[in-house]
């Protein structure tokens, strides 16, 4: 029976166990160029320390229009790449798998920091003009930046914003990219009948408005090397059941799609596509049963991974003995104990299992 610390091996690449850090912004840039620092060098770094098999990056912006603020990462060019080296070469050091998620913030660019308020960033403030399915904005209390429907050129442009992001992202030495496809950024936003009301061909019918993922996820297939995996993280559901929107159904069948694309995982959340597209309730594994219908309802053999509420080594020993979901992905209780992994793999007994760096060592094995 498989379980946490059994390593998973998609395609070529093996993931030592499954646990996995979720991609979370820090929002830490410090020139607004989004070359990387030493805090995420320290951030992805200790995580990797701390026993996680893959170490995913925040949201990485494909384009400079692409960050959700100013201080987000970027993925833009080779000097992007050259400023992750060293962090994914540590990650490697430590036994676990670098991955980079590669995004597009969509409407939902250029604004402040959360612990600034989220609030919405004009061109005069060092904010940019923000590019959508269509020109109907982000509904915020205050003006949102300029919101501009995507043309045929636009949308071009992003899927060879998103191929070059994979490759500047190879060179940096990521082993794992992931899609960012999901919490109503760009390609959500096309995915989701709430954000698209589109009639040329990325518009309207189910094909239609899966139109851009599917092209985004080829266009990084054909760069990403053929022993190297690609995830794709949706939201499974948009939680809006008042209006017509993304349903955990279409999800389903949208990962065989992806998996035709070359995606080899699912990465399922939800949620984020309009400021009240929320679940009732966020537990423990509030989005296992989405990744558990997917998987089930996918006619390809498409992996998933949740993500959500997984705060104890239980949890995620549970999710994989019971072949729920092939990764656990968690976010905040990394924030909390970025050793989580360590801790995990001490309290379920697979203590041989894990690297303790031994640096470290006498940490875990002496309690006084
Ligand atoms: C996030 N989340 C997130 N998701 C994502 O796909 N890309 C991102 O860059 C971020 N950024 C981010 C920052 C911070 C500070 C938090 C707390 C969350 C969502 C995150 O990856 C995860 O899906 C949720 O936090 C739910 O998982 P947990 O926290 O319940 O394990």
């Amino acid at each position: 029976m498989t379980h946490l610390f059994d390593s998973l091996t998609l395609r070529e690449t093996e993931i030592p166990n499954r646990l996995t850090v979720s991609p979370m912004c820090q929002y830490s840039v410090e020139d607004r160029d989004g070359l990387a620092t030493p805090w995420h060098h320290v951030h992805l770094g200790s995580r990797a320390v701390g026993g996680a098999g893959l170490v995913l990056s925040e949201a990485t912006a494909v384009e400079p229009r692409g960050r959700i603020t100013p201080e987000d990462l970027g993925i833009w060019s080779e000097e992007h790449a050259e400023a992750l080296k060293e962090t994914t070469e540590f990650v490697k050091s430590q036994g676990a798998v670098p991955g980079i998620q590669l995004a597009h913030a969509g409407r939902k660019a250029s604004k402040t920091r959360p612990w600034e308020g989220s609030e919405p960033l004009q061109p005069d403030e060092g904010g940019w003009e923000v590019v959508a399915p269509s020109d109907e904005p982000w509904p915020y209390d205050e003006e949102a930046p300029p919101t501009r429907a995507m043309d045929a050129d636009d949308i071009a442009d992003v899927i060879d914003a998103f191929r070059e992001g994979a490759e500047h992202a190879l060179d940096a030495g990521f082993e794992v990219a992931e899609v960012h496809g999901a919490h109503g950024y760009l390609l959500h936003e096309f995915l989701s009948p709430v954000t698209n009301d589109r009639d040329d061909e990325y518009g309207g019918s189910f094909e239609n408005r899966a139109r851009l993922v599917r092209e985004v996820t080829e266009a990084v297939r054909e760069v990403w090397p053929d022993e190297k995996p690609v995830l794709v993280r949706l939201s499974g559901t948009d939680w809006r059941e008042d209006t017509e929107s993304w349903t955990v159904e279409q999800s389903a069948r949208l990962a065989d799609l992806l998996h035709e694309a070359g995606a080899d995982l699912i990465d399922v959340s939800s949620g984020g596509i309009s400021p009240d597209a929320f679940p009732d309730w966020a537990g423990p594994n509030y989005q296992l049963a989405l990744a558990e219908h997917v998987r089930e309802n996918a006619e390809s053999d498409i992996a998933v991974g949740t993500v959500g509420g997984v705060t104890t080594p239980e949890q995620g020993e549970a999710i994989v003995r019971n072949d729920r979901a092939d990764l656990v992905i968690v976010g905040r209780e990394f924030l909390r104990d970025p050793y989580f992994g360590l801790h995990a793999a001490h309290e379920l007994g697979y203590a041989d299992e894990v690297d303790v760096p031994v640096q470290y060592a006498r940490g875990f094995t002496e309690r006084l």
